[in-house]
């Protein structure tokens, strides 16, 4: 694979080629991850439930985000490199061009964030000056306490209507790519249609132009799983073969099925 940008994924959106982001957090699997064939690998603060233990993304810190993009920056991989902003690290434009630095700083090539609308403005102060931002919408997972749960979202007309004017306006304010997190799967195809950016999808359907799940879902790792995972591990001997299976299965359009998705 050859040095991924977004370029790169521009240009595989307008050929409907369908990209691959995974979630990494350490050297060893950022390397395989990309070996795979994963255009994207995101350093997700799911780092807080799948390696710290905790039952949310809220309690993981920018230090522990830093750390982690350090740890996957340094296998030097071809595929692009996102990183979460964790909770309450991006509330000002301020904060956020300071934290965000952090993350560039520890070799992430863009920085991903959870919010519509309110973020216009730090998203452009960010790409003003250098930094590509992803936005992410939907089950927004630092919001859980206010949403009451993991709950799919976007199920009513209005909520619909909202995630689909805060994807416009994240893109008008500049970002470079969108995630869309559990909502109905015509919702997510709807708007990754009306979109120029590229929009990454989990529990979104397959009408997105990208999937993304967490790694240790795909590898089967996870107690629990939500519906829209599915466990790669299957009819597989070895991690690679299961990454190899997930991207295949992305690409060919074979993931997510029918009973991945929320109708
Ligand atoms: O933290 C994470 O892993 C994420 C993905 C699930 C999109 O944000
Ligand atoms: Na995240």
């Amino acid at each position: 694979m050859a040095r991924v940008t977004i370029s790169t994924l521009n240009k595989m959106k307008a050929k409907a080629e369908k990209f691959v982001c995974v979630t990494a957090y350490d050297a060893t699997f950022a390397s395989l991850v990309s070996a795979a064939g994963a255009e994207t690998i995101l350093v997700g603060d799911s780092l807080g439930m799948v390696l710290q233990g905790h039952d949310s993304t809220v309690p993981v810190t920018i230090d522990d985000m830093a750390y982690h993009t350090a740890c996957v920056a340094r296998a030097q991989t071809e595929s692009l490199l996102i990183a979460d902003m964790p909770f309450m690290t991006y509330t000002t434009p301020e904060q956020t061009l300071h934290n965000a630095t952090l993350l560039m700083q520890a070799g992430a090539q863009m920085i991903k964030m959870e919010g519509g609308v309110w973020l216009s403005e730090s998203i452009s102060m960010l790409v003003e000056r250098g930094i590509p931002v992803c936005a992410h919408l939907g089950l927004t997972p630092q919001s859980v306490n206010a949403f009451g749960g993991f709950k799919v979202q976007g199920r009513t007309p209005k909520e619909a209507k909202s995630i689909l004017a805060d994807a416009v306006e994240i893109q008008d304010a500049g970002a470079s790519l969108l995630v869309l997190e559990c909502i109905p799967a015509a919702l997510a195809a709807d708007i990754s249609s009306k979109l120029d950016i590229p929009v990454i999808g989990i529990g979104a359907g397959a009408g997105t132009d990208a999937q993304v799940l967490v790694l240790h879902d795909l590898l089967g790792l996870s107690a629990r799983t939500p519906r829209f995972v599915r466990n790669f591990m299957q009819g597989e001997d070895s991690v690679q073969g299961a990454l190899a299976a997930f991207v295949a299965a992305v690409k060919s359009g074979t993931f997510p099925a029918r009973e991945h998705t929320y109708e």
